[in-house]
């Protein structure tokens, strides 16, 4: 059979349907959801939360921090996330606990980044319990850039930045199993399509748009995810995650024009505040029953691993999220892409060394 080119008309229009739907009444689908999101207890927790400068990152981390967790922010701009933690310190209530936040440097758009994060991580040799792959940028409108890894950039800081970071960090998330994986993803992967030929859109098959980039990286993290959690053995205790946190007013629109923005912000009423934007992270982050809902997506041969909807219930990822021989293929063509071997999973829950091409290892 001839391998697909592209997304189907009929698949494309189904993807439209189901994000206008979800744009317009995601607010009336999770009105049973309390604002904040009641947490259960978490002072027993190690979490790590990346982009939590902005947006819907730095919400979870302020909601998880105020529970009582410890909580890693791994950002690129030290200082603000240094200025954040001051001015949640000091608005705290007299007497109560100071916050258990500290801040790590990660940048997404280097490789060597993302490997120097997770030795320094992996080298305490303490437990973690949740890493929540938040950052990820959408550059609406914008010609196509590269880093300087050589990978289109959606797809490095989506997609690849966080799926090396998942793989690197897997001996300290089986020091704190059961432990979980939450990549936020969108329903915008309803309109990916992905070439693990093709994965940096560039060899002219496909006109690159940023709605291809941003759509194509997201489906890439559901289908990568998907084989992530079906590889880690039940005993590992690992659960991998997808969730998608509704359509959020954050700096994630940075890049619209000035008057869709303001538009933007004049429907408040559809759209969700970043707190209501976290809600379905956090639920994944610490609803009891995850683990045993992941282990029965693991036991039925469900094909795709667990994606949470913004109004925290389980949600089918799109038709092409289900192709079992594209998820294999873009998870060896990601573990060629961010330099670990082809058994690097199995080797890493073993106890046994990797050897990536990025990080202090390569220098
Ligand atoms: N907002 C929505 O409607 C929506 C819908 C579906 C999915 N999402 C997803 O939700 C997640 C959070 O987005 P948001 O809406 O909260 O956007 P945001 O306000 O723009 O926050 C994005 C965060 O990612 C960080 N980041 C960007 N590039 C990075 C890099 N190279 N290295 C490290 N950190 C980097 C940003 O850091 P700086 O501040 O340093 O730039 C910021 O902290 C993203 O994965 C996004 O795709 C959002």
């Amino acid at each position: 059979m001839a391998k697909k080119a592209a997304l189907g008309w009929m698949e494309w229009l189904r993807g439209w349907i189901h994000i206008i739907y979800e744009m317009l009444f995601q607010r009336i689908m999770a009105s049973n959801l309390e604002n904040p999101l009641p947490l259960p207890p978490v002072d027993d927790l190690t979490c790590i939360v990346t982009g939590s400068t902005s947006g819907i990152g730095r919400e979870i981390a302020r909601q998880l921090a105020e529970a009582g967790a410890h909580v890693v922010m791994a950002v690129r701009n030290t200082k603000a996330a240094n200025e954040l933690i001051q001015k949640w310190q000091n608005e705290r209530p007299e007497g109560g606990l100071p916050l258990n936040v500290e801040v790590m440097e990660l940048d997404l758009l280097s490789l060597d980044s993302v490997a120097r994060f997770a030795e320094a991580w992996n080298a305490r040799s303490a437990p973690l319990n949740v890493l929540i792959n938040n950052a990820g940028i959408f550059s609406i409108g914008e010609p196509q850039k590269f880093s300087k890894d050589g990978y289109e950039e959606h797809m490095q800081v989506n997609h690849l930045a966080p799926a090396l970071l998942s793989v690197l960090l897997l001996p300290s998330l089986l020091r704190g199993s059961p432990s979980r994986i939450i990549n936020v993803n969108s329903i915008m992967h309803y309109l990916g399509f992905v070439n693990p030929e093709d994965m940096n859109v560039n060899s002219g098959k496909r006109k690159y748009t940023s709605l291809v980039g941003y759509s194509g990286s997201k489906l890439a993290q559901v289908m990568f995810s998907s084989v992530l959690h079906k590889r880690l053995p039940a005993e590992a205790g690992i659960f991998v995650l997808c969730v998608s946190p509704g359509v959020v007013q954050t700096n994630v629109a940075r890049d619209l024009p000035k008057t869709v923005q303001a538009v933007y912000r004049l429907i408040p009423y559809f759209i969700f505040s970043p707190q209501e934007g976290s809600r379905s992270s956090l639920f994944a982050a610490t609803d009891p029953q995850i683990s045993e809902y992941c282990e029965w997506l693991k036991a039925d041969e469900w094909p795709v691993c667990a994606f949470i909807s913004q109004d925290c219930r389980p949600a089918n990822p799109s038709e092409e999220a289900h192709s079992i021989e594209t998820q294999y293929e873009v998870w060896e063509k990601t573990l060629e892409m961010i330099g670990v071997p082809s058994d690097a999973v199995e080797k890493l829950i073993e106890g046994e060394e990797v050897k990536c091409r990025y990080g202090a290892q390569h220098e």
